[in-house]
């Protein structure tokens, strides 16, 4: 009866059988993987917000298969403001990066054809892949004082079948931008291979030191598509509004415009109120962002404070994002650890392997939890190992 894509195994792992029953008893729970910004204590200019949802030119329908031109230029205006010139024409307007993720595969690939994806990564790219029979082909990122492109392992993963191959800049959980250096390897073999370059940039406006880092929406070299939204970087998912900006080369560039147009066409998924709001949405993204910067450093200076009182745990260089990557003693698998840290001491963190970290000995922390509890919770973590 069901497509063979969709025979994935759905049984529940222990993980989210002890959070089911953790919940169901009723006892508190520090949760350390907050990553929803509309229930971490923010405050959203509300009226603002509300207000621009009901402009009356919403009740008109003009089916622009790209976006309304006011919305791409609120999204052009967001890149000027970084010193990067995009046009409008180049701007298509998507529900969300998944959906941007889609039309992007449907474009470059066939079924059977490969995308390279960074690992560890963003647990969703398996799903995305599946569902548009795409093979995903994972390459490796690899840290040694700081995180990098293991580019020996980059090109070991391009076949006569790879199509793209996929960034996050910077990568989430891992918090490590894409460097200059790497960006130009990957045009390098881009050109060799006839690759186009996907680059995520939905945590690109969270850095958390100074530190030299590529822009792919000025890539000129490869066609590249940049590929970011509210849910970051205005702490806004449930507006669904998200964008893939085209670059590279014009003639390539261009090929690749008019085809996406045809398949954002087919859909016309954006909705009218929403892309009216677009210009004060993005502006709003200014105090939501200052707001969430403050927490991400609090926080992550606060868990310094506690590392640095033992020696068993050891926080790994972050330079941007919402997350901590910390370094633990492999006593058991990071399936084992988070089961044991919820149950014993009521504190939920990501283990490793949800990101498909390579190895055990990782749990991942959100910096965005509201501070009281990440500080306790991160002081439960820490005592477990110390
Ligand atoms: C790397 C990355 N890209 C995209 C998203 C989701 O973005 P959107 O809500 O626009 O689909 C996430 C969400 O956690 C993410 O981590």
């Amino acid at each position: 009866m069901f497509a063979s894509r969709t025979g994935w195994n759905l049984s529940v792992n222990r993980f989210t059988v002890a959070l089911e029953n953790h919940r169901k008893s009723g006892k508190p729970l520090l949760d350390l993987t907050a990553s929803n910004p509309t229930e971490c204590g923010f405050e959203y200019p509300a009226e603002e917000i509300l207000a621009a949802l009901a402009r009356p030119p919403a009740m008109e329908y003009h089916p622009i298969a790209q976006g309304l031109m006011s919305a791409r230029r609120a999204v052009e205006k967001y890149y000027r403001e970084k010193s990067i010139a995009v046009s409008e024409d180049n701007i298509f307007l998507t529900t969300s990066t998944s959906e941007a993720y889609s039309y992007i595969f449907r474009l470059l690939c066939d079924p059977g054809d490969e995308i390279l994806a960074p690992r560890p990564s963003y647990p969703l790219f398996e799903f995305l892949a599946d569902i548009q029979d795409v093979k995903l082909a994972p390459y490796s990122l690899v840290y040694d004082h700081g995180w990098q492109m293991d580019m020996s392992s980059v090109r070991a993963a391009v076949t006569p079948r790879t199509r793209a191959i996929i960034v996050v800049n910077p990568n989430n959980p891992t918090g490590s931008y894409v460097q200059p250096c790497e960006l130009d390897e990957l045009n390098g073999l881009c050109a060799d291979h006839d690759l186009a370059l996907i680059s995520d940039e939905v945590f690109h406006d969270f850095p958390l030191r100074e530190v030299e880092h590529a822009d792919f929406a000025a890539n000129q070299a490869a066609l590249t598509f940049t590929l970011s939204g509210l849910s970051k970087i205005a702490g806004l998912p449930q507006m669904k509004v998200a964008w893939a900006v085209v670059g590279g080369p014009d003639k390539l560039r261009q090929t690749a415009v008019e085809r996406l147009d045809v398949i954002a066409d087919t859909y016309l998924s954006m909705n009218t109120p929403m892309q009216h709001a677009m210009p004060a949405l993005m502006e709003s993204r200014h105090g939501f962002q200052k707001q969430l910067k403050e927490r991400l450093v609090g926080n992550l200076a606060a868990l310094d404070g506690l590392l640095a009182a033992q020696r068993a745990c050891q926080r790994l260089e972050v330079e941007a994002g919402w997350y901590a990557v910390l370094r633990v003693p492999v006593t058991r698998t990071d399936e084992e650890m988070a089961v044991a840290l919820l149950k014993e001491l009521d504190v939920l963190v990501h283990p490793g392997h949800f990101f498909d970290f390579e190895q055990d000995g990782y749990l991942v922390l959100s910096l965005m939890t509201p501070e009281p509890a990440f500080v306790e919770g991160a002081k439960r973590v820490v005592g477990f190992f110390g």
